[in-house]
């Protein structure tokens, strides 16, 4: 029997509901903020990634799902901010609106070690605004990742929030790290040996004790930020402080990926394990487009996990109101034909409606419509065919009643919310 790829996961019936609730109130959101929905695919060339995430960074060294074609090689989507800013450059959105909000819902791969939070095939709820530097974007790009929580009633969170600063603020920061942690390298740990020369931010958010007693004792405090960075940053505190948006600067957070400049951040979840306990982050990425062969446009984006938003937010309030059910039992061969008009008639009136494939009796066919949670149960037997009625029975009072074959319809519809507004 085939099995499922591990790291991945079914997706059934029963949560589907969860999902397209999470997604309805994001498009809400995104449509306050004025975003609008990009689908970029999910294969891209490979080398998108490397040059935008950067040839040391972790996700392009170990994690990309590579397909090989002849000389062509294809990665499927490890993130889709890179596959935007292509996006964005190969459509010429610059030249249609030079500042394009945009946002994503989609799958995601990165061959990692499954575990809990941590998946193979996951799910990202993410925007990405490119076209402009001011900071009040950094702000508004913040302030709505937040709202989403908030709309997903995700509580016991907190915002930390970093500035990287330019790309020679960057070099700077690498420089003085390397400098600093020079005689150190032997306390580190081996993973952090080999970053020190790759990608020495790494090692400001390595969870081993030792490598964090050493970087706790540099004391760093962002002094590797020029006046025009330290500026940006300024505002952007004060706009979120603005807001009401509760944060914390860290100055350890640096993020894993090369294309980030200035502000960085990251919403962590107390109840998640400390390895993946970010249930999103984003930040800025002022040369990306450039780097890519585009127009130089500063942006700003950030993406949230799907499933690990599900872990702690309160499905019970944001589960959606299930559509009320009228259930036939349709019994012989004769009802079976009219039943089929009479279902079809329900449904084109906007009421969803069901009936029983497989059981012939009417005992099993009530057991159905009981597991449906259906709202109105309508018999159709001999003894109705022959009067042109149907008994109706409304499951939430009990009451049972004939009524004209004809009528159904117009009766359920008139009973309550059975039918969308239509
Ligand atoms: P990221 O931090 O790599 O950022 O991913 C964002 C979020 O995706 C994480 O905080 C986490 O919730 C979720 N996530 C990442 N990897 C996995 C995994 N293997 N299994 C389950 N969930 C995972 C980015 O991808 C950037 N593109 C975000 C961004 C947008 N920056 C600017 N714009």
């Amino acid at each position: 029997m085939f099995k499922r790829v591990a790291g991945t996961k079914d997706i059934l019936p029963a949560q589907v509901s969860i999902w397209q609730s999470l997604e309805a109130i994001s498009r809400e959101v995104f449509n306050l903020y004025n975003y609008k929905e990009i689908r970029p695919p999910l294969l891209e060339e490979s080398g998108l990634f490397n040059r935008s995430l950067g040839e040391t960074a972790e996700i392009v060294q170990k994690q990309m799902f590579l397909v090989k074609k002849g000389e062509d090689e294809f990665a499927l989507r490890p993130e889709a901010t890179a596959s935007i800013v292509r996006a964005y450059i190969e459509n010429n959105l610059d030249k249609l609106q030079s500042f394009s909000k945009l946002y994503y819902i989609g799958p995601m791969f990165r061959l990692e070690r499954p575990q809990k939070g941590r998946l193979r095939q996951f799910h990202h709820i993410g925007c990405e605004a490119i076209g402009s530097k001011d900071p009040y974007v950094d702000v508004e790009v913040v302030s709505l990742a937040n709202t989403l929580l908030a709309r997903f009633f995700i509580d016991e969170y907190t915002l930390h929030i970093n500035s990287l600063g330019c790309p020679q603020d960057k070099k700077k920061f690498a420089d003085f790290l390397r400098a600093s942690l020079k005689g150190k390298v032997a306390r580190l740990c081996e993973d952090c040996q080999a970053r020190y020369e790759r990608n020495v931010f790494r090692i400001l958010d390595c969870k081993n004790e030792p490598c964090r007693a050493v970087i706790k004792a540099l004391g760093l405090n962002n002094e590797h930020l020029c006046k025009e960075c330290a500026q940006h940053f300024e505002v952007v505190k004060a706009g979120l402080g603005e807001l009401g948006v509760t944060y914390e600067v860290s100055p350890l957070l640096v993020r894993g990926l090369d294309y980030y400049t200035g502000t960085v951040f990251e919403f962590k979840h107390k109840s998640l394990e400390s390895q993946q306990d970010a249930l999103g982050a984003g930040g800025r990425y002022d040369t990306l487009s450039r780097e890519l062969g585009g127009p130089d446009k500063g942006a700003c984006g950030f993406a949230f996990g799907i499933e690990r938003l599900l872990l702690v937010c309160k499905e019970e309030k944001i589960a959606p109101a299930v559509k009320p059910l009228v259930f036939l039992i349709l019994l012989g061969d004769q009802a079976r034909q009219k039943g089929a008009k009479v279902l079809n008639d329900l449904r084109s009136h906007g009421i969803a409606a069901d009936t029983d494939y497989e059981s012939k009796s009417l005992k099993g066919a009530m057991r159905k419509a009981n597991d449906f949670n259906a709202r109105f149960v309508a018999i159709l037997g001999e003894d109705e065919l022959r009067k042109e009625t149907i008994s109706l029975k409304d499951m939430q009072s009990g009451q049972q009643r004939e009524v004209g074959i004809n009528e159904i319809t117009q009766i359920i519809s008139n009973s309550g919310p059975m039918v969308d507004g239509r």
